[in-house]
């Protein structure tokens, strides 16, 4: 089985949601207490062991390229003024050298248009996909275990998490085979299924490890929802194929990619930092 070296960053939306923060600095920067959500979860591939990281761009995100970049001047500065620490800290933040590609979605035609955008740079290799709006935190790193559950039953895999039902509507959610524990089988996936309709609770949090197959796919696939090219939609079809499985999330999902979901993440982060929780708490206390 070929191991998973390549990740894919799709941060090539335009975070409308976010506007107008998001007019001049990429929604993928915004940050969670002190670092860039795209930086959470390039940390989150690093420690399933990824060796490549691909990020799919588009025009006014040249923050990002930057970001996993050395910054020289900054680094002089910040070792003039005796800043070992901080200095410390963005150099091993900074991928090594020839380890980050960044290819450009000319237009934002969806999820699926961006990730085939990847399908020079990942070549015939299986591969992660990982939404950087998506946080996942839980004992052990999301997408390691997936990288783990996957060399005992091959195929690809789908991380999803339990959302309460009542909220089903808003994601989309797997149908699976027998057992919700372990790793189980997915039997379909259905996008934003009407109230009472869903399947299941378990809902797709953006995590994704998949076969070099499914640009063959993208690459014939007609617009779906939302009119745009659907990385679902292809996955369906390759579904028809090859085996899917799911991996159940256990620990917190924070999405955010919408504002509530973006202020959660930083209490909740906030709130686990030995520095900042109790001053936090008595400001949240203070302001209810
Ligand atoms: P989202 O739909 O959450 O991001 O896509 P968006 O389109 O930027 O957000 P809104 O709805 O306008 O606020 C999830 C991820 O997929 C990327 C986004 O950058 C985001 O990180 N994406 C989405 C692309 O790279 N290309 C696309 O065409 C669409």
């Amino acid at each position: 089985m070929k191991p998973i070296r390549k990740a894919v960053f799709p941060v090539a939306g335009l975070g409308t949601r976010f506007l107008p923060a998001t007019k001049t600095i990429p929604k993928e920067m915004l940050p969670v207490v002190d670092k860039p959500v795209i930086q959470h979860v390039v940390e989150e591939a690093r420690a399933a062991g990824i060796e490549h990281f691909i990020f799919v761009t588009g025009r006014g995100k040249g923050a990002i390229e930057d970001h996993f970049d050395v910054a020289f001047e900054l680094n002089a500065t910040l070792d003039q003024r005796g800043r070992k620490a901080d200095l410390d800290r963005l150099k091993q933040d900074t991928p090594l050298p020839g380890r980050t590609s960044f290819t450009r979605q000319q237009e934002p035609l969806g999820l699926g248009h961006a990730v085939w955008c990847a399908r020079d740079l990942v070549a015939d290799e299986p591969f992660a996909v990982l939404l950087p709006d998506m946080l996942h935190e839980g004992p052990t790193p999301c997408l390691a275990d997936m990288i783990k559950e996957r060399a005992h039953h091959g195929g690809q895999v789908i991380a999803a998490y339990e959302v309460p039902e009542n909220e089903t509507h808003r994601y989309g959610i797997l149908d699976l085979k027998g057992e919700t524990e372990g790793s189980p089988q997915i039997r379909a996936m259905i996008e934003k299924p009407q109230k009472g309709q869903a399947p299941s609770r378990f809902a797709i949090s953006g995590r994704y490890i998949l076969s070099p197959k499914i640009f063959d796919i993208l690459e014939s696939q007609q617009r779906g929802a939302g009119g745009e090219i659907q990385l679902t939609d292809a996955m369906v079809t390759l579904m028809r194929d090859e085996p899917f499985h799911a991996h159940l999330f256990r620990g917190h999902v924070y999405d955010t990619g919408h504002q509530l979901g973006f202020l959660t993440a930083n209490i909740a982060y906030a709130l686990k930092r030995p520095d900042l929780a109790h001053e936090l708490r008595l400001i949240l206390k203070d302001l209810m």
